[in-house]
This record gives C-alpha cells, sequence and structure tokens, in this order.
C-alpha cells in the first residue's frame, strides 16, 4: 500500500482522524516516541498494527485518551490513586494500568484482564484524539524489535508502505517511551521506567516498587509482568556491550578496542582514539533520553559491527536509558 504522508495542521488531522475511523492505522507523533494509532474499539484495526509491526499478539498495547471521561470508558474502576497520578502527571509520559473494562477488546491487552491507559502531552496526539472522538492504541511505530522511532524520518525507515498513512510532525522532545506503572497489583509496581520517574511516583505513592525485570533478565521459567519486557529490544544490527565505570577506565578500556564505536558522554569525546558519538553529558539525562534512539539507528546506518556504550546512571530518568540500553546490549554489561 501507499503511505499518504500527513500534516500536522488540523487539515492533516482531519484526514488522519477519517482513516482512523475507517479502521485504518496512522503513524503519529507523541512527546515519547511516534506511535502506530488505531482505534482502540475496533479489533480489526488493531489486528492491523499487530501485523505491520510484527508484533508477537501477547505483548498488549496501550491506550491513549484526551480526558478522563474518556479514559473511564475504556478501566472498570478509576481509583483515587489513578486520579492522584492522573492529577500529577497527566497528560504527559505516563501509562497506568488498570482492570479493563469490556468495551476494549481483549485483544488490545493480548488477553489479559488489564489495560494500559495514557493521556498525552503532544498537542498533535491529542487533537486527534479530539477530533476522531476515539480513544487511540498505539505501540511504538517501530518494526518489533528495532530502536523506537523519535523522528518521522524514523517512521518511514521501518513502515513505509505497510501503513495507511503518518502525520510528519517535529521530532519527540522525551525520546524514551513513557512510563509504565501498573495499579492492577499490590504493592503497585514500576514495569519501565521512563521520563515520569520512580522517585516522583513514589512520592504520591509511597508503597511503589520498581519490577525486577526493569534491569535484570528474567529466567527461562520467569513469567513477565509486562509482556513487553522478555522480547529482545531496541536493538541495532551492531553487537552492543554496555561498559559501567568512571570516565579513565572507560577510555582505557575502548581505547585498546578495534573496529569497534562507543556510544559515549560529551565528556568522554577528547579522549578517545577510536569513532566515538555522544549522547549528551553524563549528568543530562533528559538529553541522553532524548538521542539515546537516534544514536542507535545511526551505529546501524554506518554498519558498525561491535559498540561499546557508557552507561548512564541508575537513578531518575537515567534509569529509563539505562533500561533501553541494557536490553539494546542484550544483558551484556561490563563493570571496569
Ligand atoms: O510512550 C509510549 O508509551 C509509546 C507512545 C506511542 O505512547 N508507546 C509505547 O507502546 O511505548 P509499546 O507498545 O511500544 O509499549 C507498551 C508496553 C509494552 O512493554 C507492553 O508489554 C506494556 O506496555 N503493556 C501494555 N499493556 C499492558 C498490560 N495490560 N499489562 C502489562 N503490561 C502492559
Ligand atoms: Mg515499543
Amino acid at each position: 500500500m501507499k503511505t499518504l504522508r500527513l500534516s500536522d495542521d488540523a487539515n492533516g488531522i482531519k484526514i488522519a482522524a477519517e482513516i482512523i475511523k475507517s479502521g485504518g492505522v496512522v503513524a503519529i507523533p507523541t512527546e515519547t516516541v511516534y506511535g502506530l494509532a488505531a482505534n482502540a474499539y475496533d479489533e480489526k484495526a488493531v489486528n492491523k498494527i499487530f501485523i505491520a509491526k510484527g508484533r508477537p499478539q501477547d505483548n498488549p498495547l496501550i491506550v491513549h485518551t484526551c480526558n478522563l471521561g474518556m479514559t473511564r470508558e475504556i478501566v472498570e474502576d478509576f481509583s483515587e490513586d489513578a486520579e492522584k497520578l492522573a492529577q500529577n502527571f497527566w497528560p504527559g509520559p505516563l501509562t497506568i494500568i488498570l482492570k479493563r473494562s469490556e468495551k476494549i477488546p481483549s485483544s488490545v491487552s493480548a488477553g489479559l484482564d488489564t489495560v494500559a491507559v495514557r493521556m498525552p502531552s503532544n498537542e498533535v496526539a491529542r487533537k486527534l484524539i479530539e477530533v476522531s472522538g476515539l480513544p487511540l492504541a498505539a505501540p511504538s511505530a517501530n518494526t518489533s524489535g528495532s530502536p523506537s522511532p523519535t523522528s518521522a524520518d524514523h517512521v518511514l525507515k521501518d513502515l513505509d508502505g505497510k501503513i495507511d498513512a503518518i502525520i510528519i510532525s517535529d521530532d519527540c522532545t522525551v525520546g524514551v517511551e513513557s512510563t509504565v506503572v501498573t495499579l492492577a497489583v499490590s504493592p503497585y509496581r514500576i514495569l519501565r521506567p521512563g521520563f515520569v520517574t520512580f522517585e516522583e511516583i513514589a512520592e504520591i505513592l509511597p508503597e511503589t516498587v520498581v519490577d525486577k525485570a526493569v534491569l535484570q533478565e528474567l529466567k527461562n521459567d520467569e513469567k513477565a509482568a509486562s509482556p513487553g519486557m522478555k522480547y529482545k529490544h531496541y536493538s541495532p544490527k551492531a553487537e552492543v556491550y554496555l561498559v559501567e565505570g568512571e570516565k579513565e577506565a572507560f577510555r582505557d578500556f575502548v581505547n585498546q578496542k578495534e573496529n569497534s564505536v562507543a556510544i559515549c558522554f560529551e565528556e568522554d569525546l577528547d579522549n578517545l582514539k577510536i569513532k566515538a558519538i555522544s549522547y549528551g553529558g553524563a549528568n543530562d539525562t533528559k538529553k541522553q533520553a532524548r538521542t539515546i534512539f537516534g544514536v542507535l539507528r545511526k551505529v546501524d546506518e554506518m554498519g558498525i559491527k561491535t559498540v561499546y556504550v557508557h552507561a548512564p546512571k541508575k537513578e531518575g530518568i537515567g534509569l529509563a536509558v539505562y533500561n533501553r540500553l541494557i536490553r539494546a546490549a542484550a544483558f551484556k554489561v561490563i563493570s571496569l
């Protein structure tokens, strides 16, 4: 099929809404990453998302809404604690998991009795939901397994010809996918770290914990709380190693390597003899988040075989970046 390029103005959004209402799939900008959207009430339309991405059927989708009324329609009970999170972090990069209402087809949630819901802050996404009047099921708009798309260009590289349309808009400002927190278990649990940090959530709901799969590989017999966590993820074709250590140790380590590239901090650049790409300052976790997926894609375009990434710190937004990188590295971590 031919993938229609739409503008991100009122006219483009109107056409996108018509495509959505008639059961099509459209790639849309959000503040986190580009999403591949379809009418969440339409099982057939949702199925097209799984096919276009090559996504395993047992990996559930996030449903995007633009107000609390619409949100209440898709969950069984929007609890008081959910309300607290919404007040503090919506619209924005936080996804909340609650019991699913029967209105949402079970395939959206891959058969689970819960549903993931998020109210994005990106204006184009919000207007599209408003104009179509529908909640939108949308995973990241990449081929399953490849780095998430933070620009329209990334989406087209993966999905051109496989989706009905794309809204061409600005690059994503956050750069990593939303924080996922489940309120459907006790204690509440962060399943995927993101721009809204564990520390911020724990301030409002102190009984929240971080799922161990955020930083550790699950054993074969362990069940993932979030099915997405069990898949190989964000993986460029290059072999990636995550390297933990101070500036000097990192320099000495990578400078011995041949035919490799370093993905490093701004501060590392001066000291490295091998080819190096910065993904932000050591303490600038916002920039690291915004840049990392683009850098991983670039490494593949350069045809590089082996990559050593200087590991970010594991707190705040750094935890989100670390979580994506350890998956890109298939859990290969070198501690210096
Ligand atoms: O920022 C984002 O969240 C982006 C934009 C487009 O909104 N979307 C996104 O979707 O990252 P996706 O499908 O790539 O990631 C959704 C994650 C997966 O790891 C999935 O397993 C988990 O959320 N998830 C969705 N529904 C769930 C549920 N009911 N229970 C547990 N995990 C769930
Ligand atoms: Mg994804």
